[in-house]
């Protein structure tokens, strides 16, 4: 069976082409049935529309409050025919009735070694120039669902990306990035096919 998956996306929306991609080589058992996006500007967006993929934008700025938003994404995967939602660099917090819509089905690819280097303001090349301020000779990525607050939820997956005594916050998110579009089609594609991460 096909799973159906949104994708959610602020930003370069590299993760996001790479589902795509992923999907359409069959090495994914998935059709990307939407973009959503919290930034009109994202990257992502124009990625989006040369795969011929309907965005929808939500700011929640746009909205009167978080739970107007929160149910304004709640419409906006179930028109777009969302089994599954899979963030991908999206930097706004997932709502609780999306959580409630989606029970263990909101999907995240965080760029460090949870419980490590997560949580709120870790995102982006935070991440990573915290890892190198730490010392660390290794990072990496998480895979895991989505709970309540800032990558918390169950872990999926995670897979080792070494940190090099002359790397930069640039070189470092190169390296996690490049792995990071082998390693997210690939758990999400064990799990929609209902094996473990
Ligand atoms: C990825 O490294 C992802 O792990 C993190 O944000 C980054 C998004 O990059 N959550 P991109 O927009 O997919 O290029």
């Amino acid at each position: 069976m096909t799973a159906r998956l949104v994708v959610c996306a602020s930003g370069e929306g590299s993760n996001f082409a790479a589902l795509v991609e992923a999907a359409r080589a069959g090495r994914l058992p998935a059709t990307i049935t939407g973009l959503i996006t919290n930034r009109a500007q994202a990257l992502a967006v124009q990625k989006a529309e040369r795969f011929g993929i309907p965005v929808r934008v939500l700011r929640p700025k746009a909205f009167g409050s978080v739970e107007e938003w929160d149910r304004a994404m709640v419409a906006a995967v179930q028109e777009l025919g969302a089994d599954w939602i899979v963030l991908a660099g999206f930097l706004a917090l997932i709502g609780p009735r999306v959580l409630a819509a989606y029970p263990g089905r909101v999907v995240n690819s965080h760029p460090a070694l949870l419980p490590h280097f997560g949580g709120a303001g870790m995102y982006g090349d935070r991440v990573h120039q915290a890892v190198l301020a730490a010392g660390e000779t290794e990072t990496g990525i998480t895979v895991h669902t989505i709970d309540h607050e800032y990558d918390r939820g169950e872990i999926l997956a995670q897979t080792q990306v070494p940190v090099y005594a002359s790397d930069s916050v640039a070189t470092l998110a190169e390296r996690v990035k490049a792995r990071e579009r082998e390693f997210y089609p690939q758990v999400l594609a064990r799990l929609i096919s209902g094996g473990a991460g």
